[in-house]
């Protein structure tokens, strides 16, 4: 029997929206497929709906008219909490995609949607509720309103950063950050604690790279007094410390090898000792690590151990660099420029704002930080000019304004006796993937094709991008 014949298969999706077009916009997108689509545009009215009918999957919109969509949300996970509920909203916010996840939402969506990518997560979602229905997220999750982690940005590339650290936060997994110098590791382990059950007790972090390797061990596990010259009393360690809360390792990449023997130990069983002690002691603790460092190739070079690795390695989140999210860079220069000036009434001219979306940003978050902060300083005027950063970016901006430089770099592209058009096209269509963080979609926005003609050329000329 066919199975999108039967009757018993065909599954129902509730939306939850205030504006009523959204449900019928999904009926048209999924007309193909065997779903009933309903739609209600309160949350009072999906509520009702959900008790007396039950659907396979709701979609709920954060911000139904008046109502908070996050309460209905926990509503219905008090009431339903088997219930699959897919999150949609028109404000990326990290701390809304991080609750979404938190509360045990499937996925979390951006409005406007992608169809390409909406159709695949809804399929998933409805793969989900009929195969396995016993799904069951984590309940009594407690509110997290005072726990914005001050992620900014709501790039695609971060936006799965936030549902990520919403799905690690429920969990007590250890996890392994990695990107480059900069990208915001510490501050989403930060975000990881808080959103944790773990985040009323201690959340002790190390760094493993600014410690002498002597006086490393005595730092992670204490010592007893004498135990080494200079060991006047007796010191607590930072596992012991973090005992039933979280411990941030980082830059774990530099940890000497005789330590990470010791380090896997307490992972493995929760047991230490402090250094010249003989008694075996307890702690329980919830590990993030991060590096910037390849693993892999240090456990290849036999300078990581690779049991440890495996054990940190649980859940990996990869910090993607500010030069493949583009369209994060303004609003994190705005935020930085609000913490900076003090109530100055400070803004960046349009000349700096290019300039700042020109550059590559080679020490990413921490490196814009640092550049807003000098020309804060340096601004005479209410505006900051292109004159107040430093000067590699703006002999950048300058040598990326001439179009006899363009022409040149077609040119090097293209190499000798090239297909200069395609070289050309190559570079546009690579620069705008870059603004568009990589997404198709809003790179053929930028370029005023349609998604597939860029998907073409992407393909043509095996450059990365995602739909
Ligand atoms: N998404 C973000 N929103 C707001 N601030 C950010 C973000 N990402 C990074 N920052 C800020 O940028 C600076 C660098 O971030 P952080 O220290 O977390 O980077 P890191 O990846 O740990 O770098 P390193 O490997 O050099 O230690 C910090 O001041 C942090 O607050
Ligand atoms: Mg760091």
């Amino acid at each position: 029997m066919n199975p999108k014949k039967s009757l018993s298969s065909v599954q129902r999706i509730l939306v939850v929206d205030d504006e009523a077009d959204v449900a019928y916009s999904f009926q048209r997108v999924l007309a193909e497929e065997p779903v009933e689509v309903a739609g209600v545009t309160s949350g009072i009215e999906g509520l009702k709906r959900l008790k007396k009918e039950g659907y396979d999957l709701v979609l709920l919109d954060v911000r139904i008219g008046a109502e908070n969509g996050m309460e209905i949300f926990r509503q219905i996970r008090k009431e339903h909490p088997r219930q699959l509920v897919i999150v949609m909203t028109a404000h990326g916010t990290a701390q809304t995609a991080i609750e979404a996840m938190k509360l045990g939402a499937f996925d979390y969506i951006l409005k406007p949607f992608d169809v390409p990518e909406l159709l695949s997560i809804l399929r998933r979602a409805l793969q989900t509720a009929a195969s396995m229905r016993d799904l069951v997220p984590r309940e009594g999750a407690s509110s997290a309103e005072e726990k914005s982690p001050g992620l900014i940005g709501a790039s695609p590339a971060m936006q799965k950063i936030y549902k990520l650290v919403g799905q690690v936060a429920r969990s007590d997994a250890a996890v392994l950050l990695i990107g480059e110098s900069g990208t915001g590791k510490e501050l989403v382990a930060r975000a990881i604690y808080a959103n944790s059950s773990r985040a009323a007790r201690p959340y002790v972090a190390i760094n493993c790279a600014a410690i002498p390797d002597a006086l490393l061990e005595s730092e992670l596990f204490g010592h007893e007094r004498g135990a080494f010259t200079g060991a006047m009393g007796q010191r607590i360690g930072k596992f012991e410390r973090a005992d039933g809360g979280t411990i941030f390792l980082d830059e774990i990449g530099d940890m000497p090898l005789a330590l990470q023997a010791k380090l896997l130990r307490v992972l493995q069983n929760g047991e230490f000792q402090r250094v010249g002690g003989d008694q075996t002691l307890h702690t329980q603790v919830r590990v993030i690590a991060a590096t910037n460092r390849d693993l892999a190739i240090l456990v290849k070079e036999k300078s990581f151990r690779e049991d440890l690795f495996y054990r940190i390695n649980v859940v990996q989140i990869q910090l993607p660099p500010l030069r493949e999210r583009n369209e994060d860079i303004l609003p994190l220069a705005e935020h930085f420029l609000r913490r900076a000036e003090k109530d100055r009434g400070l803004k960046f001219s349009t000349a700096t704002k290019k300039a700042l979306q020109g550059w590559s940003w080679p020490g990413n978050v921490r490196e814009l930080e640092n550049v807003v902060s000098r020309a804060v300083v340096c601004a005479a005027a209410e505006s900051i000019e292109p004159g107040d950063l430093p000067p590699e970016i703006l002999g950048h901006a300058a040598a990326e304004g001439t179009p006899g430089d363009w022409w040149k770099k077609v040119q090097e592209a293209a190499g000798k006796d090239g297909d200069l058009l395609a070289a050309g096209e190559k570079l546009l269509v690579e620069r705008a993937l870059n603004e568009a963080g990589g997404n198709v979609k809003r790179a053929s926005e930028i370029l005023g094709v349609t998604r597939a003609a860029l998907r073409t050329r992407v393909d043509r000329h095996g450059l990365a991008g995602q739909d």
